[in-house]
């Protein structure tokens, strides 16, 4: 099962990557995170890992990937920059961060001021998605940028679900109109998570979602949550409503199949 995450900046997204990766690692299921976002450098603290290389690395580096890019213009999308199909099991091993059975790979960071844009990173990331073939009990969890970016890039098209982290606010429900037209036109299944509510504002959010429907996990402000996110401490706890989360796209999953 291949699940992206999205939302807005700062609403959760990381957050809910690490505890959903814990939370399939809990059941002994082969587990890989891909931090796909160029820009933040917390998430392998999340999930009690070093930072793992940029796989970017692998293909080369920005530079070479950037000139296989370029040589494809005027249609970039005609690259193939990652060829065969890979399983978990065979990433190099040199760019996976392993802690508590959770694989991490992240596809590239920006290092420098002025070193140029992020599309190879997407691209990668779209291609590296794209050729995982996963095997029934394996789980990928892509993390995303703020904002919808990625799917420009067509990073989420290759998933089964979407899951979009929705905070109380007006930007994120704003969102997640834009989102639902986005995902609706590439056919992958939308569901949101609301994230850091208390219950006034959970009401709220579920009066005002554009299809309340498909609301399928929340989770409340939480001190506990708060102060990892904080200090860069594992987020290893089981939490009931990744548990519920879990279960349910475990259900959606074989729904599916
Ligand atoms: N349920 C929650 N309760 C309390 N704090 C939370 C909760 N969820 C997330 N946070 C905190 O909110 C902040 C942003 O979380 P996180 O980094 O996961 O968001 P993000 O969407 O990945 O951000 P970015 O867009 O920068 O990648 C962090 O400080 C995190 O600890
Ligand atoms: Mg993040």
């Amino acid at each position: 099962m291949k699940i992206a995450i999205c939302g807005k900046g700062g609403s959760g997204k990381s957050t809910v990557a690490a505890l959903l990766a814990r939370e399939y690692a809990r059941r002994n299921r082969a587990v890989l995170v891909v931090d796909t976002d160029e820009s933040n450098l917390g998430l392998h603290r999340l999930l009690g890992t070093d930072a793992p290389p940029d796989l970017m690395g692998y293909f080369g580096g920005k530079g070479a990937v950037t000139e296989k890019i370029m040589a494809a213009m005027p249609d970039p999308s005609s690259v193939d920059l990652v060829g065969e199909t890979w399983t978990i099991d065979g990433i190099p091993r040199d760019y996976v961060a392993l802690e508590n059975w959770v694989r991490l790979v992240a596809i590239g960071k920006i290092h420098d001021a002025g070193e140029g844009c992020a599309c190879p990173m997407g691209m990668l990331a779209r291609q590296f998605l794209d050729h995982l073939d996963l095997g029934d009990d394996e789980v990928v969890i892509a993390d995303t940028e703020a904002g919808i970016e990625h799917f420009g890039r067509g990073v989420d098209q290759g998933a089964d679900v979407i899951l979009m982290v929705v905070d109380p606010s007006f930007e994120s429900l704003r969102l997640a109109e834009k989102v639902a037209d986005m995902a609706a036109r590439i056919g992958v299944p939308l569901r949101y998570v609301l994230n850091k509510t208390d219950p006034i504002s959970a009401a709220r959010l579920r009066e005002s979602m554009p299809d309340p429907s498909r609301v399928v996990c929340e989770i409340p402000q939480d001190p506990g949550i708060l102060a990892a996110g904080l200090d860069g401490r594992v987020l290893d706890q089981s939490h009931p409503a990744i548990v519920a989360l879990a279960n349910l796209l475990d259900g959606t999953r074989e729904g599916r199949a």
